[in-house]
């Protein structure tokens, strides 16, 4: 793993447009970039700029979810939906790019389904899918994508996908592994505001109960960049 990079803003909004062009500076550079994105609050802001680029060539770009809600498309809750919203419904990206996973589907056939389809779209290395970039957010419990504390044995798990649970609401989800995110060329966590300050400061510089934290182990091959806000950074006051 390359050292950890640490990315500070001012803000969610400043966050989200400087992330907004390095995406897009990403796409310019590549002819291809495999993207797997995140729900959340920081993503909503990424998306409502994205939509507002006019020079961007998305028919390079694919689409992924690092985790989906087990909803309808049209739910509320449907990270699909909120993407589709904000950005998919604003921009020309040929509907072949853009690979949901169908939260409207029995859980555990989709997250078969899913692996299956991860692994038939992306190149392969150690046996597993390599996505250009992974998108992630951190939940105040120290949750990414769809990995929670209490289900610690998806970091590990041998599929690719697998079928989780919200810890409080019991919500089932469709998230990708452990082993899949820490197989992506890159890794980019947009974690703003004052809620994920303590846990992330434990994970940053490595003290308390860092390591109950399903973010802490998620520690790629390739690049990790952490992009915070100064609410996440600064103590109060
Ligand atoms: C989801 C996301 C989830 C999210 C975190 C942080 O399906 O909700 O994939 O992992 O990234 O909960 O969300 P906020 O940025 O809104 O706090």
């Amino acid at each position: 793993m390359e050292l950890l990079q640490l990315k500070k803003f001012a803000d969610p909004q400043t966050l989200a447009e400087h992330f907004a062009r390095q995406l897009i500076d990403w796409i310019k550079e590549r002819d291809s970039l495999h993207v797997a994105l995140s729900g959340g609050s920081t993503p909503k802001l990424l998306f409502r700029i994205l939509a507002k680029e006019q020079d961007v060539d998305w028919s390079k770009v694919h689409l992924y979810w690092g985790d989906e809600r087990c909803v309808a498309p049209d739910d509320v809750e449907s990270n699909y939906k909120m993407t589709k919203d904000l950005l998919l419904d604003r921009i020309s990206m040929p509907v072949e790019n853009i690979h949901r996973i169908r939260g409207e589907a029995d859980p555990e056939e989709e997250a078969q389904r899913y692996a299956q389809l991860v692994q038939d779209q992306l190149p392969i290395t150690n046996g597993l899918p390599v996505f250009d970039l992974i998108i992630l957010g951190m939940g105040g419990d120290g949750h990414t994508a769809s990995i929670f504390p209490h289900q610690m044995e998806l970091l590990t798990a041998p599929s690719n996908c697998a079928v989780a649970s919200h810890p409080v609401s019991g919500q089932r989800r469709v998230s990708l592994t452990g082993r899949v995110l820490n197989n992506a060329k890159q890794v980019a966590f947009l974690i703003t505001g004052a809620g994920k300050r303590e846990v992330f400061n434990e994970i940053l510089h490595r003290r308390g109960v860092w390591r109950s934290y399903p973010t802490s182990h998620i520690q790629p091959a390739g690049e990790l960049s952490f992009y915070v806000d100064r609410f996440v950074l600064e103590e109060p006051g």
